[in-house]
């Protein structure tokens, strides 16, 4: 689509822009900017809260002086660390080891032993969302903690390439380790200069992948998913879609575990029950 084309066109989730700031380039900018981004990027940004990523963008249109979208995304296009750093500010990636630790303690004494004595040696479980890699590290954890057969193994994906490289390294500073019990420091991280290095059998046990939760296939079987703090930028629709498609990944039950301000309010229609506060039960 041209931007001329563009221009007069809105999509549907544009309407419901209702931001008391004003924006500070025109909507039509941003929907031929959101079309061109698919059609370069293979990126269909449509799934996403429109308002949110406006502003985010124009931050960085802001940043780099640029007159227009198309000024910004030329810019993009020819500069691989400015891509990265377009889509690390679209996606907001604050994480860290044992986030809601009571949850974890949870999973820990009931629901994981629980899910091993089932599945055994084909445990599989993943993380969608996984940013720098602390969700699914704190998993293997448990697992080792567990003593677990080395089989059991944890997916973790994101859309970011940036964090996954991070998540790959597998070393941390002091803010992703203030929710981590001090025996889990000593037990599984080695301490250096300050840094914290996750150690290699708890590496061992996550596989990183790239994977778009708005478009690409999901795998299926899975024990446990862990989908956390990522759909607070989706647009209903694509929330709906996206916790159906991961009751259907789940085999009968396997538990999803949400963000500890998300709630699956049609969870009875996906064929789901509640396990417990944020988690859910496939039926
Ligand atoms: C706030 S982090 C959540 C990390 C972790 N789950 C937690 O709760 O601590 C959100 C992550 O979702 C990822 N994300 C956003 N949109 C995505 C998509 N369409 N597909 C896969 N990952 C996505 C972002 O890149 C980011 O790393």
């Amino acid at each position: 689509m041209s931007l001329d084309d563009a221009k007069g066109k809105k999509f549907a989730w544009i309407s419901n822009f209702q931001s008391g700031e004003g924006p500070e380039f025109p909507w039509e900018e941003f929907t031929w900017f959101v079309g061109k981004i698919n059609e370069t990027m293979g990126l269909d940004l449509s799934g996403y809260k429109p308002e949110r990523m406006k502003r985010r963008i124009e931050m960085l249109i802001r940043k780099y002086n640029c007159k227009s979208y198309k000024e910004y995304l030329d810019m993009i296009l020819k500069d691989n660390k400015k891509k990265d750093e377009f889509l690390d500010k679209l996606t907001i990636n604050v994480t860290e080891f044992f986030r809601n630790p009571d949850k974890w303690q949870e999973l820990k004494d009931k629901f994981i032993p629980q899910l091993l004595k089932e599945s055994g040696t084909r445990f599989k479980a993943w993380s969608a969302g996984c940013s720098s890699g602390e969700e699914p590290y704190t998993l293997a954890m448990v697992l080792e903690e567990l003593k677990a057969p080395q089989s059991a193994k944890v997916i973790a994906t994101d859309i970011d390439m940036g964090v996954l490289t991070h998540a790959q390294v597998g070393e941390y500073e002091e803010r992703s380790m203030v929710s981590t019990p001090q025996e889990y420091i000593q037990k599984y991280f080695i301490v250096r200069d300050g840094r914290y290095i996750v150690k290699p059998n708890v590496k061992a046990r996550v596989v990183f992948k790239r994977h778009n939760l708005l478009q690409d296939p999901f795998e299926k079987g899975f024990d446990l998913i862990m989908c956390r703090n990522v759909v607070i930028y989706f647009e209903m629709e694509a929330k709906d879609q996206l916790y159906r498609r991961f009751s259907e990944s789940l085999r009968p039950g396997g538990l999803l575990f949400v963000g500890n301000t998300e709630r699956i309010f049609n969870y009875k229609n996906l064929g789901l029950e509640i396990a417990s506060s944020f988690i859910y039960r496939k039926i």
